[in-house]
């Protein structure tokens, strides 16, 4: 039997080059609107959106998100050429987007427990969430023909990230997709077939 995908679904792909024609602020606030519509717990919204189209915030972003991870690097014993080369690479991949969303979580609306295990829980709900919304914000970008693309670096650096924008102290990022119109010259990775049987068990 073949398993059938709905089309919107398949549609989405991750385009990681675009023209360089610059997003609509009103297409912009289109994906973001969609985003907001996702499934939260207890009726909460525990997440931001911030969209970064000038050079200035696109660099600041880039820059301080750069200089933390440089640091891990370091930690972490990386040769300093190929943190260089890392730390280039992820500057240039942010900095060329036209546009960047960038989810953040609060704790605005969330409960509060006592204990470690249950806040731990909590937030993990918000962030189960914030997966949806951005899940929302990309479909409704290929819908709208523009290209997203998922990057997982504020999630490593949070208060970096909230720092180089001069965000709100309790606003997070956690997650940061790029978005542009799409290179037509790109090819997307081959999407690997669904391994049905490995990924899903019945009881
Ligand atoms: C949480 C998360 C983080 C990701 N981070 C990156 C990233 O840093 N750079 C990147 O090029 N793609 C990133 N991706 C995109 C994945 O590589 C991509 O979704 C996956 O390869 C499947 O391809 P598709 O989105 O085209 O179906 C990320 C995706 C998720 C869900």
């Amino acid at each position: 039997m073949t398993l059938t995908v709905p089309a919107f679904l398949e549609a989405r792909r991750s385009i990681r080059a675009f023209t360089g024609a610059s997003v609509d602020t009103d297409a912009l606030d289109a994906i973001v609107a969609a985003a907001c519509i996702a499934p939260a717990p207890h009726h909460s919204r525990p997440w931001r959106f911030v969209t970064v189209t000038t050079d200035d915030g696109k660099e600041a972003l880039a820059a301080g998100m750069g200089a933390r991870w440089r640091e891990d690097l370091v930690g972490d014993a990386v040769p300093e050429a190929r943190i260089d080369e890392l730390v280039a690479a992820s500057h240039a991949k942010l900095t060329g987007a036209p546009a960047i969303v960038l989810g953040c979580l609060t704790w605005d609306g969330l409960d509060r427990y006592p204990d470690e295990m249950r806040r731990r829980a909590e937030w993990g709900m918000a962030l189960l969430s914030l997966g949806a919304a951005v899940e929302n914000l990309m479909l409704a970008a290929a819908d709208a023909g523009l290209a997203s693309c998922w990057v997982a670096a504020p999630i490593f650096c949070p208060e970096a990230a909230r720092d180089a924008l001069d965000l709100p102290d309790e606003w997070l990022p956690h997650a940061c997709v790029l978005v542009g119109h799409p290179d037509p010259a790109y090819v997307g990775r081959v999407r690997p077939p669904i391994p049905l049987e490995e990924l899903r068990t019945r009881r």
